[in-house]
């Protein structure tokens, strides 16, 4: 019988082995300072999941805080390090003693986020644990493209040694609200052992203009909009796009 995500967290890395989180860390960094002269002294990983980013940093030297609300997911980051440390929490509610120069939340954590008065308190959140003359980096679905070329079913692959894993993501598109519910279903053999796992994960594809417009309104200075993991602006032709926000 299919699982739910109950022990699924545990291949959360395997199955997204070949996501280059250096890569992506190394643009989260170049682009706080093409925007900020501050030394950086803290950053906070907002739905950091297993900490694949979190961990990047702290290897090149900085202070970081590794944050999600899937308790599993934070488990299994703090059992890959005890140097870092990663807090259960919701991005809709927190407050830090600290203030942070760098604030990133990377991987579509956007999309996760299903109401607009939870849109607002996260980006406002955001906003207050920054340091002024500090930076937001994120990175979501382009919520303008997506109705013109809605999510389709996609295939899962993976073959590594003693795991792989074969599954469909089935997403069920609403048009009208610009929303989908993902189905997904995955075989996964780990080591001759085979589990068979099945859910559902909402997302919700904002629009770059509401929300650029809720970020300006927040008190954010300058709020620009690039194809994925570029310096290049954004286009209707991008299905990711990068945020960067200085406040
Ligand atoms: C696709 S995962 C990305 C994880 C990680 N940033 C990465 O790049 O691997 C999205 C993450 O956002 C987290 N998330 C979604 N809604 C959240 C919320 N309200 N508060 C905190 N974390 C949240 C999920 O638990 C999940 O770990």
């Amino acid at each position: 019988m299919p699982q739910n995500n109950n022990n699924f967290i545990k291949y959360y890395d395997k199955l997204f082995l070949n996501k280059d989180y250096s890569k992506e860390t190394q643009y989260i960094l170049k682009s706080f300072k093409i925007y900020s002269d501050l030394e950086i002294k803290n950053i906070l990983d907002l739905g950091c999941g297993t900490g694949s980013h979190t961990i990047e940093f702290y290897k090149l030297g900085y202070n970081i805080i590794g944050f999600d609300l899937d308790e599993q997911m934070i488990n299994l980051a703090k059992s890959k390090t005890k140097k870092i440390n990663f807090i259960h929490g919701n991005i809709h509610d927190y407050k830090f003693d600290t203030k942070f120069e760098l604030i990133f939340s990377f991987f579509n954590v956007l999309n996760y986020i299903e109401n607009y008065s939870d849109l607002k308190s996260f980006l406002e959140g955001v906003y207050k644990n920054l340091t002024a003359g500090g930076v937001f980096v994120f990175d979501g679905w382009n919520g303008n493209r997506i109705p013109v070329d809605p999510p389709k079913n996609k295939e899962i692959v993976i073959n590594e040694d003693n795991f792989s894993a074969k599954g469909m993501l089935y997403p069920n598109y609403d048009a009208f609200n610009n929303q989908a519910k993902f189905h997904y279903v995955i075989n996964i053999n780990d080591s001759g052992k085979h589990i068979e796992y099945e859910n559902y994960l909402p997302q919700i594809y904002w629009s770059p203009l509401i929300l650029k417009q809720m970020l300006f309104q927040i008190g954010f200075s300058k709020v620009e909009i690039f194809n994925n993991l570029t310096l290049e602006k954004a286009s209707i032709d991008n299905y990711k796009i990068s945020w960067i926000c200085k406040k």
